[in-house]
């Protein structure tokens, strides 16, 4: 196993031991809204301090790209951390949520790790080697009818975000597929796109933290992962539709109705 991968996976399960062991006292947590619908808590930056602790004291060169302390510039290297992806199900002990670290060369997603710790899953991948799911190769679906597919979402639940454009794409997808469902954590979204669970994830207004690592796993995984709208890099624009080839198809198909891409 690639070092830089190891490292990450060490960090990752460190970060869950926390997330994991806070949970039976969840209720007494102090948590700080962001900005409307949008938390973090005391775990969240527990979690991610311990994650660049490790990061760094192996690797004190590398730049940094963190959810809740930002951005700190270094070499080539970057890791893209989210440390507790699905904060709000956490908050209610609604069992979705994972750690999420992706590593960056130049822009390139190299290595990526998601981490379930309550199932014990941990979802990897190494750019050109392949995806694993506890240390076992993962494919995406073979599901090639849209009809037999199930997908994968995120609602709008910011202010600033838009509601009317998701009706818009829901509506394209909902009667035509086997189900949509949204379980609250984008980074464990894609890893179920990437083993096979889900057969495609679409998401607007996401951030780099919560899809890197999963861009990557579904990409190791057999499958693509754009822009929802364009060939461009999802974490450019947050918005990123992910499945297999197949079922990549159909979705691009259904969303480039005229005016699935408006945001009013
Ligand atoms: C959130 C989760 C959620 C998605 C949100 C994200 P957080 O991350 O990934 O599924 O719908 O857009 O912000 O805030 O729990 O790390
Ligand atoms: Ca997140
Ligand atoms: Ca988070």
């Amino acid at each position: 196993m690639h070092p830089m991968l190891n490292t990450a996976i060490k960090a990752a399960r460190r970060a869950g031991s926390v997330i994991v062991r806070a949970l039976p006292d969840v209720d007494r947590l102090r948590v700080e809204t962001k900005s409307r619908h949008d938390f973090v808590t005391e775990v969240d930056r527990r979690a991610e301090e311990l994650i660049i602790d490790t990061l760094r004291g192996a690797y004190p060169d590398h730049g940094i790209l963190a959810e809740e302390s930002g951005a700190s510039a270094g070499n080539e290297w970057e890791w893209v951390i989210d440390p507790l992806d699905g904060t709000t199900n956490f908050l209610h002990g609604f069992p979705q949520f994972a750690v999420s670290i992706a590593l960056r060369r130049r822009g390139r997603l190299e290595q990526a790790v998601v981490f379930d710790p309550l199932r014990d899953e941990l979802f990897t991948a190494t750019r050109g080697e392949g995806a694993q799911l506890n240390d076992r190769r993962i494919r995406v679906s073979r599901v090639a009818e849209f009809g037999g597919a199930l997908l994968g979402t995120g609602f709008p639940f910011r202010e600033s975000d838009s509601l009317s454009q998701w009706v818009r794409l829901f509506e394209r997808v909902a009667c035509r597929t086997s189900g949509v469902r949204r379980a609250g954590s984008a980074a464990l979204d894609l890893a179920y796109v990437a083993c096979g669970r889900l057969d495609g994830f679409w998401e607007t207004g996401l951030k780099p933290w919560d899809i890197a690592a999963g861009a990557l796993l579904v990409r190791e995984a057999g499958g693509i992962a754009s822009d929802l709208f364009t060939d461009g890099d999802p974490l450019d624009s947050g918005n990123i539709l992910a499945a297999n080839p197949r079922v990549y198809g159909h979705m691009r198909a259904a969303f480039a109705d005229p005016g699935a891409a408006d945001t009013g």
